[in-house]
Parts: structure tokens; C-alpha cells; sequence
């Protein structure tokens, strides 16, 4: 008789065996929900680029969130969308203490005191140029930048927020941002630094959802180039270095490899952003008939835990929340 001494697919042959041999699993736990807030009472509008993500008033984004927390998800990563003109060079409403944005996460951590409430740490969705840094003379200046970034990050602490997402690749950053809450007496404010992300083409739905493309130019001054991987570890080393309580990596998809470098290389929790171009993706073709959405959506987050994520930043976090407890 042929012979076959080792057969994988033994492994494979029922439900409950595949269950049993299983090496990654997704929790709910896992999922932090990026979620966008603008100003106003009973707004609701949809995000056209990413269908079943709107944006909220406060009234509705409280509402939206019982629906959240419910599910059993833990984390949030909060945006807000500002009116072009509360826009300005310098982003000064993101620290003007009664703007809506910060009025917001101290509602939210009132009514949800055991959420853990993410914050962006960037001057785009406040800057009249559209760029996450201060623009001098059509170049985006790095050390001016930081001190923004710091008052930013001080007023976004000082509103109720857990964790801190400076995501604009300003370098010293993260050294900048955590010396300036520690002076302040902010400890225990966590930062998860967005250490290696690239320029690109898959943010295009978000700066839909904030109406916060740049003016002119593009990001590559700032955000890496898809191209390179060494540079990744480098910045993750400094982000480490400097304090970093977690390391994230973004775009996921296209950058699995980046994931498991960073997972591989250094002994604090990396995170990932499962950004608003891959969400439309999968919901593009599931909309179109063409993928089973559910299927593909799963399977994405799968790999991406896979890949050495421990948490996932991701639009689906409520659908798959949803089959999850199933
Ligand atoms: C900006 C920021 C961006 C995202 C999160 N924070 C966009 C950008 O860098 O242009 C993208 C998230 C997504 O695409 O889902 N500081």
C-alpha cells in the first residue's frame, strides 16, 4: 500500500479537530474601533466611502456606544471632523479647552468609565493646510511641530483620554509628547505610538471621513516609504527608546511582514490599524457581490493576529464583534 507517514490533513478532518489544532485566535478584546465625532446634536452621516461607518454628534456617538460596549468591545480610537473654519496654521482649536473634540471624551469616559479611550495626537484634522505638521515656507518643520503636539496631547489627557496615538511621524515625538504629560503629572497616560507608517494610498476613505486631505503636496516628507522595511525597526527602536508603551504599524495589510519584524523584535504589545482603504475594500466587493464579506473580513483580521498583532485597530470591530459571539 502507498505509504504516507505524516498526513496534515488528519489534522483537518473535522470541525472540532481544526478547533483543537487552531494557533491564532481573535477576541473581541482584540479590537480597538477608530470612530469619528463631529459637532453638533442628532448627526449621523455616513462615511460614502466607507459604507456602515458615520460620523456622530456627541448625543448619537453616546447612543452609538451603549451598542459598542455592549458587543464587548474595550477600546476606541476617537477622530473628530472640523469645519474648515475652526481650521487653522498652527491646529490651535485642538488644545482650546471647550472645543467639541475634548468635550467628548470626558462625556464618553463619564458614561463609560471602564472604555479606554484612544486619542489621535496629529494637527491635520485642525489644520488649514491639511498637513500633520506645522508648514513653514511649503516644507512640513519638525521641532516646531512638537510643541503643538505636546500641548495637544496634555488637553487630550487632561479630557479623560487612556491612550495616545501621535501619529504624524514627527521624529522625537514620542520622547517629546511623554516628558511634557510626566511633567504634568499625567503618568499614567499610555502612548501607542504609531511607529512605522507609510505613505499610503489606502487613507484615502478616512480623509474622506474628516475632510482632511492636504492642501497641496503629499505626506511622504513625513510618513515612510512603502519600500522599506529596516527603516521600520529603526523608528520602532527609537519609539521604544523613547518611552512608547505600544507600538503600532499602519496601513496592516500590505505590511504583515512589518507586523511580525516589530513583533519579533521588541517585548511590548504591537498593534496594528486596519486603515479606512482596506475597510472599503472588502466592502466595495462584498456590496458588488463579489466576495463574501464576512468571510474575507474575518480572515483578514485573522492573519493579521497572525502576522504578531496583539490588538487591531479596525473599522469591522463591531461586525466581527457580532459573529464572534456568536
Ligand atoms: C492622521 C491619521 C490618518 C489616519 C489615522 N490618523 C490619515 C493620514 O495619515 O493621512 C488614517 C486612518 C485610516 O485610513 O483608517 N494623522
Amino acid at each position: 500500500m502507498f505509504n504516507i507517514s505524516r498526513r496534515p490533513r488528519r489534522n483537518r478532518k473535522s470541525s472540532a479537530v481544526r478547533d483543537l489544532v487552531q494557533e491564532t485566535s481573535l477576541q473581541v478584546s482584540d479590537f480597538i474601533f477608530p470612530m469619528f465625532v463631529q459637532e453638533g446634536s442628532n448627526q449621523k452621516v455616513e462615511v460614502k466611502s466607507m459604507p456602515g461607518i458615520y460620523r456622530y454628534s456627541l448625543d448619537n456617538l453616546l447612543e452609538e456606544l451603549k451598542e459598542v460596549t455592549d458587543l464587548g468591545i474595550r477600546g476606541i480610537d476617537l477622530f473628530p471632523n472640523y469645519p474648515e473654519s475652526k481650521k487653522d496654521k498652527f491646529a490651535s482649536e485642538s488644545y482650546r479647552e471647550d472645543t467639541f473634540y475634548l468635550k467628548a471624551i470626558t462625556a464618553i469616559k463619564e458614561k463609560f468609565p471602564e472604555l479606554a479611550i484612544m486619542t489621535d495626537v496629529a494637527m491635520d484634522p485642525y489644520s488649514s493646510d491639511g498637513h500633520d505638521g506645522l508648514v513653514e515656507d511649503g516644507k512640513i518643520v519638525n521641532d516646531a511641530t512638537l510643541e503643538i503636539l505636546g500641548k495637544m496631547s496634555l488637553a487630550q489627557a487632561k479630557a479623560g483620554a487612556d491612550i495616545l496615538g501621535p501619529s504624524d511621524m514627527m521624529d522625537g515625538r514620542v520622547r517629546y509628547i511623554r516628558q511634557y504629560l510626566d511633567d504634568h503629572k499625567f503618568t499614567d497616560v499610555s502612548i501607542m505610538s504609531y511607529s512605522a507608517k507609510y505613505a499610503s494610498a489606502f487613507y484615502g476613505p478616512f480623509r474622506d471621513a474628516l475632510e482632511s486631505a492636504p492642501k497641496f503636496g503629499d505626506k511622504k516628507t513625513y510618513q515612510m516609504n512603502p519600500a522599506n522595511k529596516r527603516e521600520a525597526l529603526l523608528e520602532a527602536q527609537q519609539d521604544f527608546d523613547e518611552g512608547a508603551d505600544m507600538l503600532m504599524v499602519k496601513p496592516a495589510l500590505s505590511y504583515l511582514d512589518i507586523i511580525r519584524d516589530l513583533d519579533q523584535n521588541f517585548d511590548i504589545p504591537i498593534a496594528a490599524y486596519n486603515v479606512s482603504g482596506e475597510y472599503a475594500m472588502i466592502k466595495a466587493a462584498a456590496l458588488n457581490g463579489w466576495l463574501d464579506g464576512d468571510r474575507a473580513m474575518m480572515e483578514v483580521l485573522l492573519s493579521i493576529r497572525r502576522a504578531g498583532a496583539k490588538c487591531i485597530l479596525t473599522y469591522f470591530a463591531k461586525e466581527a464583534a457580532i459573529i464572534l459571539n456568536h
